[in-house]
């Protein structure tokens, strides 16, 4: 793998609050990570300017926003992530094949092959099986990874999010060409923090991930670029 290869496969979780936070570490990773995934607290704090911001020194954004509604919403604010041009944007699984099917559709009517690439989130990695009781559903995380997973294949979605543990029971199930985005990584020079089930990042990639979701171990760093370039080469050393 070369080292451009290796910097995309990184996306750098921007856990941050407000545009300054936003302009710092968009400014020194633009061109070492491949990605930046703007999730719900920063967009909740700042809307489509998080985005700009981070476009504005040309890198490019996963919207993590988890779409779970009723197929017309789910397609129109799809269809509004698609027009602030981010490269990757989610829903929820659980919503059911028509309202993945809708917004797949949608966004491929207006964009075709200049949309962005649509992710489902499958079991979220916080859930166990005892919350899947909860919700009356009796069977295991597992099962309703590898059945999830194939239904939101089956209703036009290029891939999942998942945890590093369960790459290979979706590759396995969804084929070579379905995008697996993983967090839950950590390099071997960081702390694992609140993650348990963790892999480092050669190995995520050498069971299958096609990105990683990295946060604190770059974030946190004391030089934030230089950590971003020992992942890159430890996912080269790990892949060669
Ligand atoms: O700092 P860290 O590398 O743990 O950040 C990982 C990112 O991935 C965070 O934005 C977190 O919310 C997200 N994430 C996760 N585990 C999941 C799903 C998302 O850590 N199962």
């Amino acid at each position: 793998m070369n080292p451009e290869d290796a910097r995309n496969k990184i996306i750098f979780a921007l856990d941050v609050n407000g545009l300054a936070e936003i302009d710092r570490y968009a400014g020194m990773l633009s061109g070492r990570v491949g990605m930046f995934k703007v999730g719900k607290e920063l967009f909740t704090s700042s809307g489509p300017a998080a985005v700009k911001a981070v476009q504005q020194h040309g890198g490019q954004v996963f919207l993590d926003l988890k779409y779970h509604d009723i197929p017309n919403t789910v397609a129109n604010a799809m269809l509004e992530a698609a027009r602030l041009g981010v490269q990757l944007a989610n829903l929820h699984a659980l919503g059911g094949g028509e309202m993945m099917e809708t917004a797949a559709r949608a966004v491929q009517k207006e964009f075709g092959d200049d949309r962005p690439k649509l992710l489902a989130v499958t079991i979220l990695t916080s859930s166990t099986e005892a919350t899947l009781r909860q919700v009356g559903i009796e069977h295991s995380v597992q099962d309703m990874v590898v059945r999830l997973a194939r239904l939101a294949k089956d209703s036009g979605m290029d891939g999942v999010v998942a945890s590093p543990l369960e790459i290979e029971l979706i590759r396995a199930a969804c084929g070579p060409d379905f995008l697996i985005v993983t967090p839950g990584v950590r390099p071997s020079f960081a702390a694992a923090d609140d993650q348990k089930r963790i892999m480092t990042p050669a190995e995520a990639v050498s069971a299958g991930a096609d990105y990683l979701v990295i946060g604190r171990p770059i974030a946190k760093a004391a030089d934030p670029a230089a950590a971003a370039q020992l992942i890159a080469a430890e996912i080269m050393a790990g892949c060669s």
